[in-house]
Parts: C-alpha cells; sequence; structure tokens
C-alpha cells in the first residue's frame, strides 16, 4: 500500500511540477502516512522536484509543533528533515494563539495567499487516513464543521485523543485535483467495508462524503484493511 502511495505521490509531483511549476500537497497525520514518508526519503525519490513542492497540511491537533501528537513534527521528522525541500515551502497550521478558531481563520488567509484569485484551493494531492469511526481529516461524524460549504479550514473537536483540532473543510478536500485515502491493518476492516458500501441515506461518514464525492479519488488499502470486503470480480 505504501508503495503504491509513494508511486503516486512521484507521479502527481512530476506532472504537476512539469505542467504548472509546482506541485503543492497537503498531508495527513496518523500513524498511516508514516511508511509513505519512509519511502520517499529513499534515493529512488531524490530526484523528484522537491525544489517545486509546497507542503501544507490537511489538519493538525492543537498542540506545540515538538509535542508528540503533533502532525507537522510527524512529517518534519519522517519526511521534510530528510528531502530537499525549501524551508519556505513548507506551511504548518498555526497552533500557537491558544484559539483554535483564530488560528484556523490564519491558515485559511494564508492558503488564500498561496492560491491567489481562486475560490478554492486546488492542492494536486490530498493525503487523507481514514479513522476507525470514519472521519478522515479532522472531520468528524456529526460534527458541526461536516456542513461548512464556504470557508476553506475549520476549527474541530474530535471524542478522541487530543480534543481540539484544525482541519480542512470538505469541500476543500473534494477540489483537490486528487484524493488519495489510506488505510491499513484489521482494525480499519469493518470502517473500510462502511465506506466502500452502499451510499445509504445521509449523513454519510466523512470518508465516505470523500470517496463517493465528485472529482478524482484513489482508496489505498492492506490485505488486512481489506479483509470483510469481497474481493472485485476481474
Ligand atoms: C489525524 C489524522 C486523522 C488520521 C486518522 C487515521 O490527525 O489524526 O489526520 O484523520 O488520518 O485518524 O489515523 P491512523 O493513520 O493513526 O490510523
Amino acid at each position: 500500500m505504501a508503495e503504491a502511495a509513494a508511486e503516486l505521490w512521484a507521479q502527481q509531483a512530476r506532472t504537476a511540477s512539469g505542467s504548472r511549476g509546482v506541485f503543492r500537497v497537503a498531508l495527513s497525520g496518523g500513524r498511516t502516512p508514516e511508511l509513505l514518508f519512509g519511502l520517499l526519503t529513499e534515493e529512488r525519490f531524490q530526484s523528484l522536484p522537491w525544489e517545486k513542492t509546497e507542503v501544507f497540511w490537511v489538519d493538525e491537533r492543537y498542540v506545540p509543533y515538538d509535542d508528540q501528537e503533533s502532525n507537522y513534527r510527524l512529517a518534519r521528522e519522517s519526511l521534510l528533515d530528510r528531502v530537499p525541500i525549501l524551508k519556505e515551502s513548507i506551511h504548518p497550521m498555526p497552533t500557537g494563539s491558544g484559539d483554535p478558531a483564530r488560528d484556523a481563520a490564519a491558515y485559511e488567509a494564508l492558503l488564500r495567499g498561496r492560491f491567489p484569485g481562486q475560490s478554492w484551493p486546488s492542492f494536486d494531492l490530498c493525503l487523507l487516513g481514514l479513522g476507525e469511526d470514519g472521519h478522515t481529516a479532522s472531520l468528524f461524524p456529526g460534527g458541526p464543521e461536516l456542513a461548512e460549504r464556504h470557508g476553506w479550514v475549520a476549527a474541530s473537536r474530535s471524542p478522541k485523543g487530543v480534543a481540539d483540532r484544525l482541519t480542512l473543510t470538505m469541500p476543500v478536500l473534494l477540489g483537490s485535483r486528487l484524493r488519495l485515502l489510506l488505510a491499513c491493518g484489521r482494525g480499519k476492516s469493518a470502517v473500510v467495508k462502511a465506506v466502500l458500501g452502499p451510499v445509504a441515506d445521509p449523513p454519510l461518514l466523512p470518508a465516505q462524503m470523500v470517496w463517493h464525492g465528485e472529482g478524482r479519488g484513489v482508496f489505498l488499502i492492506d490485505q488486512e484493511a481489506a479483509c470483510r470486503v469481497a474481493p472485485t470480480s476481474q
């Protein structure tokens, strides 16, 4: 799964930097992307256009950047400190004002400056994980921020772990050129089955909204996470 994700990242990076001169990627946190980040530091990916890569975040736990829970710390230690990306091209979500809503607005202002004149940001790659409750990014089932249709960044509350979060909103996720949803491990098998299942009546799980939404999405799951899903006929 991580190998396929790395190849997709490489393909998007080369295409975007070739056609638009920049590859803009939004990263999720959690454990799943760690394998992918490690692969991208290997010699065979050193030729990627790192100097034309701009890194943003899909979501962040509202903790200091050096906190063990920080998505920024995870990406910095497992990837960004180990590839020749320009420091000024790394845009972590701010978590220092003490007011998540205020920092969400500050990040939205940063994004509007990086995507000038656009009604929505268009990330070349939006890297997403999948929570066992069907959340993705830090958009949680039943969360009020799921209904946000105008703002680009919202403050949200997680029912588990670090409560205060910042997150890109659903329209931003769906507006990405490519959404890459990753899930691994048997613990995700039930939610993978739910996400791939029939689209029942609302309220859909946030990850279902991403998977069934318009635009281009890829859902990479390992064998363990796929164990409840019947193999598709070839
Ligand atoms: C976060 C993530 C979140 C994550 C899922 C899966 O900040 O926690 O962005 O959406 O992707 O919770 O987490 P794991 O990869 O650790 O299972």
